[in-house]
């Protein structure tokens, strides 16, 4: 018997598939139409239609969470690989027309945000024709941004390890431990770490990479931290220190030259010297305007953002340093923990 085929040239627009494609990566009718700036009945009704034309489901529900049918996962993969190519098609004609036009999506980790808006918008500045759209959250969901291929650029504090990713260095990043103003460990030179453990210590949440990287440093010198309160946000910790509540340690970047309202101590070990890393997959296309920014950071990163901290120097022969072994995470399940010794 001869099997029905399916004219979906015909019948399906691009932007049903658009739509399409972006449920079946977000997981989510609400987060696609939200992505999308439309309305979630206008998306129900694209995709309503483009089942339609392929003559099955696309989609099942179970629950609150909805799921990929076998023709929708055979739908999705033809949809990334065609999105790909046009997207490569784009940036020909991108490249053809030099960067009067174009696109920059960028996801940066919690602490970039102290600098990452000022390197943008130094950017747009010079490239007025690029529209950009600026992620910032949490290190673990920039990590499921990165695998799922969301954006043009990411920057990491350490460099992901399990992903291979290329991971250019731009600027540096000290972590740096604090304590409030009037500290017994204030005034003091060359603090053993094991003192400064002593103390209540405020950690930054799970998946954080400044919590990563004290974790790694403890673990060095087999210090165990008394964590008194664990918070999300830099600033929470800021203003909790600056309370009187427990040290910490944060990326310089967090603290405003001068008049701050904490101090900086002197502890062995600190300030921990780490980098900001621009990275991206290996062998990911880059976009014209991906290209022309990770030019600019280069060139422009340590004076644009402004840190007082420096940019890193360019080769002799004009090249940029790249990620070392060191630099990268250790492997997942081989982290220590902050340990949570006496909580208060
Ligand atoms: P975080 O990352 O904001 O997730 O702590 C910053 C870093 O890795 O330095």
């Amino acid at each position: 018997m001869e099997r029905p085929t399916v004219n979906l040239r015909r019948y399906v627009s691009l932007r049903q598939l658009e739509v399409f494609e972006a449920i079946a990566r977000l997981g989510s009718f609400r987060r696609a139409a939200q992505t999308l700036h439309v309305t979630q009945p206008t998306v129900s009704v694209q995709i309503r239609k483009l089942s339609e034309a392929v003559g099955l489901p696309l989609f099942e529900q179970v629950g609150k969470r909805v799921y990929l049918t076998d023709a929708g996962r055979s739908l999705y993969e033809s949809c990334r690989e065609m999105f790909d190519t046009l997207e490569r098609f784009e940036m020909d004609v991108a490249n053809m027309k030099g960067l009067t036009r174009g696109r920059l999506r960028l996801a940066v980790v919690t602490t970039a945000k102290y600098f990452a808006p000022r390197l943008l918008g130094g950017f747009c500045e010079r490239y007025t024709g690029v529209d950009v759209a600026l992620k910032v959250t949490n290190r673990e969901r920039v990590l499921e941004r990165l695998q799922a291929n969301e954006d043009d650029l990411y920057i990491f504090g350490q460099p992901p390890a399990g992903v291979d990713v290329e991971a250019v260095p731009f600027l540096r990043n000290p972590l740096v431990a604090l304590a409030p103003p009037g500290h017994p460990l204030a005034d003091r030179g060359s603090v053993p770490l094991e003192e400064f453990g002593e103390y209540p210590f405020l950690a930054r949440e799970p998946g954080s990479g400044t919590r990563l990287a004290v974790e790694r440093l403890c673990d060095e010198y087999g210090v165990t931290l008394k964590v008194r309160m664990e918070l999300g946000s830099n600033e929470a910790i800021k203003q909790s220190v600056a309370a009187g509540m427990g040290v910490s340690v944060l990326s310089e970047h967090t603290l405003s030259r001068g008049g701050e309202e904490v101090a900086v101590l002197d502890v062995e070990g600190f300030p921990i010297e780490r980098h900001w890393y621009l990275v991206y997959p290996v062998g990911k296309q880059l976009s014209v305007a991906a290209r022309t920014f990770m030019d600019y950071l280069l060139a422009e990163g340590g004076r644009v953002a402004e840190t007082g901290v420096s940019a890193i120097p360019r080769s002799p022969q004009g090249g940029w340093p790249v990620g070392t072994a060191e630099d990268r995470e250790p492997v997942a399940g081989a982290n220590p923990t902050v340990r949570p010794e006496r909580r208060r």
